[in-house]
C-alpha cells in the first residue's frame, strides 16, 4: 500500500524551506532608530521591543518634541526605560499625559493627597500577589493602555519585573496558526482571577456588587495596535476565559497552547530595577509578571496609569466602587 502523500519524509529541499520559513517569520526589520529620533536616545534591548532611553529631564516640564518622541518610542519598543532619576509626583503624573488620559487610579491602594498614584508597598505583612503573567484589567471594555512606574524602594535582592511582547508572539507563530486566530474572540473576565478569592473575603454583598458591576466582556484574540499596527497576540492566563464559539475542551487546549507559546524567552525581557528606575509600558502590545522572589523583603512601586479616552470607566476606582454596599454583608 502506498504511503500517504503527508506521510512521506520531507525532501532535505523541503526541510530547508521549512528552516528559512520558520526564521523569517520570527524575524522583522527593525526600527531605523536615526530616521526616527532626533532628540531622544534609544537603546533598544533587542529588536522592536524593550529599550532604554536618554534624553528625557524630568526635573522639569516635558517639552512638546520629547512627547512626541517618547510616544513614538513606546510604540516601536512597547516597554521603554529610564535611567534612574528623582521624579515628582507632579512629574509622574505628567509623564503618563504623554500617552493618554491620565486615570484616577483603577485598582491599588492611592495616595490620598494624588489620586492618580497608586502606591503598591509590599514587606513582610503584605506580600506581593502579581507573579503571574498578564495584561492588565482586560476584564473592562476598555482596559489601561498601559502605565509608567518608578521603584522608589528597592529590595537588597530579587523584585525583577519581566515583560512579554504580545506582537513578537503573534508574529512568530506560524500562518496557519495565524489565520486560524485572527477571526476569534475571547470572553476575559475578572471571576476567572484571583481577584474572586479576595473579594469573597469582604463578604457576599462585595462579590455580587463586582458581579453586576462589571461583567464579562469579549477582546478580539488578535488585536491590531492602532499606532504601530503590529498585531498583538490578546489573551492572557488570568483574565481569559473562553475563546468564544468553541468547544470548552478546544478553547481550553487552544488558551494554554498561547500561554505557554507567550512565555517563550525570545519575546522578553527581564528587567532588574535601580532605585528610582522608570518604566512604561504598552498594556496592548506586552503582558507582565511581577517577581515575587524578593518576599519578604520591602519594595514599594509608585504607579500612574494612562487610559483610553473613550472609556466610560476610565477613572473610576474599581475597589470602592465594589467595597460600596458590602456594609449589609458585615
Ligand atoms: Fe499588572
Amino acid at each position: 500500500m502506498p504511503t500517504p502523500k503527508t506521510m512521506r519524509p520531507l525532501t532535505a529541499a523541503q526541510a530547508r524551506k521549512g528552516l528559512e520559513l520558520r526564521r523569517k517569520r520570527i524575524h522583522y526589520d527593525p526600527v531605523n532608530l536615526a530616521a526616527r529620533y532626533e532628540h531622544l536616545q534609544v537603546t533598544p534591548r533587542m529588536p522592536n521591543f524593550a529599550a532604554w532611553i536618554d534624553g528625557v529631564d524630568l526635573s522639569k516640564p516635558i517639552p512638546a518634541r520629547i512627547r512626541r518622541e517618547l510616544r513614538q518610542a513606546l510604540w516601536d519598543f512597547e516597554v521603554i526605560f529610564l535611567r534612574p532619576q528623582p521624579m515628582s509626583v507632579e512629574r509622574h503624573v505628567e509623564l503618563a499625559s504623554v500617552f493618554g488620559k491620565v486615570s484616577q487610579g483603577s485598582f491599588f491602594e492611592r495616595s490620598v493627597e494624588h489620586p492618580n498614584v497608586e502606591m503598591i508597598v509590599t514587606n513582610r505583612e503584605r506580600p506581593p500577589g502579581i507573579d503571574n503573567w498578564h495584561t492588565d484589567i482586560t476584564w473592562m471594555q476598555y482596559p489601561a493602555l498601559g502605565t509608567v512606574i518608578q521603584i522608589t524602594e528597592t529590595p537588597p535582592s530579587g523584585g525583577n519585573t519581566c515583560w512579554v511582547s504580545t506582537s513578537k508572539a503573534f508574529d512568530a507563530l506560524s500562518e496557519g496558526m495565524k489565520q486560524y486566530l485572527m477571526p476569534l474572540s475571547a470572553t476575559h473576565t475578572w471571576e476567572a482571577s484571583g481577584f474572586r478569592d479576595f473579594l469573597g473575603r469582604y463578604g457576599e454583598e462585595a462579590l455580587l456588587q463586582a458581579m453586576r458591576l462589571f461583567k464579562p466582556v469579549s477582546h478580539p484574540v488578535v488585536l491590531r495596535h492602532p499606532q504601530s499596527g503590529r498585531d498583538c497576540l490578546y489573551v492572557n492566563s488570568v483574565f481569559t476565559k473562553r475563546i468564544n464559539g468553541l468547544d470548552y475542551r478546544e478553547s481550553d487546549g487552544i488558551l494554554k497552547l498561547l500561554t505557554d507559546w507567550l512565555q517563550r524567552p525570545e519575546f522578553m525581557v527581564h528587567h532588574a530595577w535601580e532605585k528610582d528606575g522608570i518604566a512604561i509600558w504598552d498594556n496592548r502590545a506586552t503582558q507582565h509578571y511581577a517577581n515575587a522572589d524578593y518576599w519578604p523583603q520591602k519594595r514599594i512601586n509608585r504607579r500612574v496609569t494612562f487610559e483610553d479616552p473613550r472609556s466610560p470607566q476610565a477613572g473610576i476606582n474599581v475597589f470602592d466602587l465594589v467595597m460600596k454596599g458590602r456594609k449589609t454583608d458585615n
